[in-house]
């Protein structure tokens, strides 16, 4: 068996241990670069200061409609700080409460941007054998939160690419990370990450992650990749369409902003180069909002105040929210529409453009929406794929209006009272309340086990 138990003297001895000693440390034990980064290492720190959860699904319950019949819509937080990962992805109503390594609902891929864990079982075990199996095999694997060897190779300053499916997206579109620019492998580590993909479903990668890069990464682009597969997330609840769930591209539309376009990087903004009080100048690690350290991101290019700047992000943030909350009272109306065209008897023909049209505008709303940040990184693009969608809608809402017409359907569709988060579930029937009390059992039962198994095999923290 592999054995660890070096690792945290490994900083220490590194220069006398020979190469094969030094190969039996842990590289995704965070804490054992503590000694020799200490700069870096505590303002990484610091992401855990970034704690509070916000429950998108509360603040517009339009989101459990759009999401019926899928994970999102029994539970869906805002991002939070880089060392919460581990915490919310074992916590969230979609992961279930497995109680055995083979349990569902969520497969291996879903803790594919969480951890330095993920990178270190797949150059142990390969890719395939990591993506094998449910996600609660995982469990004992996979513990330490985003850290150093997620973006450098271990024990280095160098940054890497650590997922080896990432790296064949960014060859797919024509620069291996090697060859590429310091900003642009600064923008490719976030964007190991910060990306649209989803889950391969071929006989040779089965549940493998893979960013649908093939032909493009603009939002029609992407669309036109995932029809030509006739890939589909999950069937809708109430429209029965074949619906596509948008992931966070925010690599990929950040690049379409006016600062992409220019080259500024992920980096510039979130991990700025700062001097501390000794004078001592370094890459301040504390991912989270760039207005926090205003002086040494914006205001490195910028002679605007802080307060000026804010409001001109606000505006767009304001100009993406409206044209956001628009699409969606428009898709909620098409869902329910479609779900009393079913109910009329409507069949599969007289459904399928109106279904195709509720795909597509469902996927350009979630890809802008999804993409956060996009009011400060790419306030136009956003703006633009909203009103595709919006578009879009109003072509399915006008060929499911004939199609109700045809089916004798006289009055408006009525749209049921989803104005909370409990209302809007209770209306698709979800057993929360199960589903909550399960999860409490598998945090309290089957974590400390994962924590424990992993300490035994692994060392660390
Ligand atoms: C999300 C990606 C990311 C994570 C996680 C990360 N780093 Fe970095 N690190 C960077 C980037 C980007 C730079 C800037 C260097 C560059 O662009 O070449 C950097 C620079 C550094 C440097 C060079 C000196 C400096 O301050 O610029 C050291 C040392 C370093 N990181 C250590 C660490 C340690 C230790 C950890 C874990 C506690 C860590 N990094 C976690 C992305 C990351
Ligand atoms: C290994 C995958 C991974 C990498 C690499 C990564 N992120 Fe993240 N990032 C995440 C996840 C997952 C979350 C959400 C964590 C949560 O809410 O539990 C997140 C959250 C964030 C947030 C929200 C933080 C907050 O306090 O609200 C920002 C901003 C962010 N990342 C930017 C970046 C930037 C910039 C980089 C590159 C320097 C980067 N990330 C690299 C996975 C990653
Ligand atoms: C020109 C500066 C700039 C660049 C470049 C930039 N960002 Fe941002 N980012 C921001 C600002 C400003 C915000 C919004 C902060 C706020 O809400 O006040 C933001 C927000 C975010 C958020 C949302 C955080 C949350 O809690 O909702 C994520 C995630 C993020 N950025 C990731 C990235 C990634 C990944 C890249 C590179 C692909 C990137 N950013 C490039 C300035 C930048
Ligand atoms: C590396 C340099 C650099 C950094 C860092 C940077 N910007 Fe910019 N930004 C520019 C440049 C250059 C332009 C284009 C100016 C122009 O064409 O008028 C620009 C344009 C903008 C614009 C659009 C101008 C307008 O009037 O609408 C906004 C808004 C903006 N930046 C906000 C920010 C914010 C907020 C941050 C920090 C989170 C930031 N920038 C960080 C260089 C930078």
């Amino acid at each position: 068996m592999k054995s660890y138990k070096v690792s945290l003297i490994a900083g220490v001895c590194i220069g006398i241990l020979s190469s094969a000693a030094v190969a039996k440390t842990n590289p995704a034990d965070n804490a054992q670069y503590e000694k020799r980064f200490p700069k870096q290492y505590q303002s990484w720190e610091k992401t855990a200061e970034s704690k509070e959860v916000t429950n998108a699904l509360a603040a517009d319950p339009n989101l459990v409609i759009l999401w019926a019949g899928y994970g999102f819509s029994k539970d869906y937080n805002a991002p939070r700080g880089h060392q919460y990962a581990i915490t919310d992805v074992r916590t969230t109503l979609r992961t279930g409460a497995p109680m055995k390594a083979d349990d569902g609902p969520m497969p291996m891929a879903c803790w594919s941007c969480k951890s330095p864990d993920v990178p270190r079982v797949i150059e142990e075990q390969g890719e395939a054998e990591y993506f094998k199996g449910k996600w609660a095999k995982g469990g004992p694997e996979i513990v330490n939160v985003i850290g150093c060897a997620d973006c450098h190779k271990p024990g280095t300053s160098k940054l890497r690419v650590a997922r080896p499916f990432a790296e064949r997206a960014f060859a797919a579109i024509g620069t291996p990370f090697d060859k590429a620019e310091k900003s642009e492998k600064q923008n490719m580590v976030c964007g190991q990450c910060h990306v649209e993909y989803y889950f391969e479903k071929t006989a040779e990668h089965p549940n493998w992650v893979k960013f649908p890069w093939d032909d493009g990464t603009s939002v029609e682009e992407m669309e036109a990749y995932y029809d030509k597969l006739k890939f589909k997330d999950w069937t809708h609840q109430l429209s029965k369409a074949p619906m596509l769930k948008a992931q966070h591209p925010g690599y990929e539309t950040t690049a379409l902003g006016m600062h992409g376009e220019m080259g500024i990087s992920c980096t510039d903004c979130h991990m700025p180069r700062v001097t501390n009080a000794e004078g001592k100048e370094y890459t301040d690690h504390n991912v989270g909002n760039p207005f926090d350290k205003f002086e040494f991101t914006c205001a490195t290019c910028h002679e605007q105040t802080k307060e000026q700047l804010q409001g001109l992000v606000q505006a767009n943030k304001d100009k993406v929210n409206t044209l956001k909350l628009k699409a969606e009272a428009e898709l909620v109306k098409a869902h329910f529409e479609a779900d009393a065209a079913w109910k009329a008897g409507a069949t599969e023909q007289q459904m399928a453009a109106a279904l195709t049209d509720i795909r597509h505008a469902q996927w350009r709303w979630d890809f802008a929406i999804a993409s956060h940040g996009i009011a400060a990184h790419a306030p136009e693009e956003g703006l633009r794929i909203l009103e595709t969608s919006l578009a879009k809608t109003a072509e399915a809402r006008a060929k499911l209006a004939k199609v109700l017409a045809a089916q004798g359907v006289k009055t408006a569709v009525v749209i049921p009272d989803i104005s909370t988060e409990a209302k809007a579930q209770a209306l698709l029937g979800m057993d929360m309340e199960k589903m909550r009390a399960d999860k409490a059992i598998f945090i309290e039962k089957v974590v400390p086990k994962w924590e424990a198994e992993y300490k035994a095999t692994n060392g660390g923290e």
